[in-house]
């Protein structure tokens, strides 16, 4: 059913019932009520502040906002797509709720930096609460590999088997990872933290207003500068959905990495039954399904990333109506990555690690032919020789199904005078571990010095 609209002075007919259907934002922008009614309840101080609305109007506006705002929340406020968006559909209410003064709220604003204030405030919160589902996930990474930090398991390039590491190594590149992730969420934080509320539609007004107090009630660091790119700008948005396709992204190399440890061929994990799914047709089946879940997920975040990036994409300053098509897709990698994020760290906190399983599989693969290298570099011989040495010892070992470990000295001395009896003190993953000593290492030193710059930074993190 079409009603009078707040912008319908113009207009002769009213809105076909198609179109309001159509255009209407309402059935996904209402979650931005809370940040909507902030940002009204701001600037009407503000106008009362710069004499554009009397003491007694700013209280009736203010409290009209705030009986609204408890509707919403006690589920007594109905959202109407005739009212197209939550700016409207809010507006609408005051005007019901206290009459004619609530015709005053919209005074120098316009939907345009109303929205994009609106959509800065929810992006404020929904990062901040990301960073400290990060930190969370982080601790649980340390909690796990501190007990097992001294394990060892093949470590791995192009999936083959490379140099051994600790597990408390392994645990921590996933700690570094997320850092990054958590970093580059505070950077584009304080980016959006930029309050474009006062732009109004494109130009600015001339009636004389202050935006800085708007800006400082809501707790920007700054205000706008150029109203005409303020209201066009969805970097902020651009930048989130960038930030969350990486965290993504790791994610999805984590879980990947799971998978395969949880299959029969490496078993190197027993996730808990309470966090597995089964088949419905193969009874001994017990399915990885949250890891393959999340990296799925994977997908829908770079879906929505493109969708906002070709949505930006030639559009002309300042706003155009395609903006409206930027929530659904940023709404819906913050609300994806936080679920992944939160159900991760459940998940490594029910996983039981297969130590035994890890180290047994450090036989296979030659795991110490680097170290044997390095062994004959520290005794003269270039490199590329030891290379080419040791190359050669491991096609024989190979053959006759032998470690580097079995080969008698003679049959060393055979392949390289260089080789004492002192090789068998390198040889094997536990000599080789011990031998790492360049920084950042696996080696024990460098991983319990990881582990405890760790605790302490997560610890003081996690306190502010
Ligand atoms: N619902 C609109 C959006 O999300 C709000 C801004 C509308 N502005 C306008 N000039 N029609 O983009």
């Amino acid at each position: 059913m079409a009603t009078k609209k707040a912008w319908g002075g113009r207009f002769k007919k009213k809105t076909a019932s198609s179109v309001e259907s159509f255009t209407e934002s309402i059935s996904f922008d209402s979650r931005l009520y809370k940040y909507d009614i902030e940002g009204s309840i701001a600037h009407t101080t503000m106008l009362a502040k710069c004499k554009l609305l009397t003491t007694g109007e700013k209280n009736a506006i203010i409290k009209g906002l705030k009986g609204i705002l408890k509707d919403i929340e006690t589920g007594k406020f109905k959202f109407k797509a005739e009212h197209e968006d939550i700016h409207m559909n809010i507006e609408s209410a005051l005007v019901k709720r206290i009459g004619d003064v609530a015709k005053k709220l919209h005074t120098a604003r316009s939907r345009n930096d109303q929205i994009s204030l609106d959509l800065r405030l929810w992006a404020r919160d929904q990062i901040q609460e990301i960073i400290t589902i990060i930190l969370n996930l982080q601790q649980e990474i340390v909690t796990k590999a501190k007990p097992v930090w001294n394990g060892i398991l093949p470590g791995f390039t192009h999936l083959q088997h490379a140099q051994p590491v600790l597990v408390g190594h392994y645990f921590l590149a996933y700690v570094e990872m997320f850092e990054r992730d958590r970093t580059r969420l505070v950077d584009c934080l304080k980016r959006l933290n930029q309050s474009p509320i006062g732009a109004c539609a494109l130009g600015g007004t001339t009636l004389d207003t202050n935006p800085e107090i708007t800006s400082k009630l809501l707790g920007f660091a700054s205000t706008f500068n150029n109203s005409l790119d303020v209201v066009s700008d969805r970097d902020f948005c651009l930048e989130y959905a960038s930030a969350l396709s990486i965290i993504s992204m790791h994610l999805s190399r984590f879980c990947e990495e799971w998978i395969i440890w949880s299959s029969q061929e490496f078993d190197f994990l027993d996730i808990d039954d309470s966090y597995c799914t089964g088949s419905s047709i193969m009874p001994q089946k017990k399915n990885p399904d949250i890891l393959e879940l999340i990296r799925g997920k994977c997908g829908r975040v770079y879906g929505n990333l493109f969708s906002l990036l070709t949505l930006m994409k030639g559009l002309p300053l300042s706003y155009n109506r395609d903006m409206q098509e930027d929530k659904e897709p940023i709404f819906d990698s913050s609300d994806t990555v936080k679920n992944c994020l939160s159900i991760l760290k459940e998940l490594i906190n029910k996983t039981a690690l297969k130590l035994e399983n890890m180290e047994n599989s450090c036989r296979k693969g030659f795991l110490d032919a680097t170290v044997l290298a390095e062994y004959l570099v520290e005794k003269g011989v270039p490199f590329r020789e030891a290379h080419e040495i040791v190359g050669r010892l491991v096609g024989v070992c190979s053959k006759n199904g032998k470690e580097l470990s079995d080969v008698s000295l003679e049959d060393f001395k055979g392949h390289s005078s260089f080789i004492g009896k002192d090789v068998y003190r390198v040889l094997g993953v536990k000599n080789y571990i011990k031998q790492f000593k360049s920084h950042g290492s696996t080696s024990p030193g460098s991983v319990k010095k990881q582990i405890s710059a760790w605790e302490r930074k997560l610890k003081k993190l996690m306190a502010c």
